[in-house]
């Protein structure tokens, strides 16, 4: 079961190469997460599928960019941010 994550401010450093690439349904729950999302996140795959992509989200992180992001994938657009998330490393 996935508790909930206490930040830390120790940082991942991810390699210059990798993305993370998720899919969720219309509420926010994922639905994919490639290998590398999956690594950073350090949750199991079948930790995060089903939950809600929330279960990452770092306070630090902006709430408008979080309704840009939802506005523009409800527009049918495409939306490629750089984005900090909490581990559960
Ligand atoms: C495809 C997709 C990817 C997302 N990726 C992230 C992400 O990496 N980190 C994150 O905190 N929220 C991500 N979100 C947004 C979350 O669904 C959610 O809106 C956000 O974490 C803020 O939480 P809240 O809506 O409960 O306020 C993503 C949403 C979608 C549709």
């Amino acid at each position: 079961m996935a508790q909930k994550i206490i930040p830390t401010q120790r940082e991942i450093v991810m390699r210059d190469d990798a993305f993370i690439v998720t899919k969720t349904d219309t509420r926010g729950i994922l639905t994919y997460a490639n290998p590398i999302f999956i690594e950073f996140s350090g949750f199991t795959e079948s930790e995060l599928l089903g939950k809600q992509h929330n279960i990452v989200r770092h306070p630090d992180m902006p709430r408008t960019v979080f309704s840009m992001l939802w506005s523009t994938v409800k527009a049918g657009e495409e939306f490629f941010r750089y984005v900090k998330n909490l581990s559960n490393y």
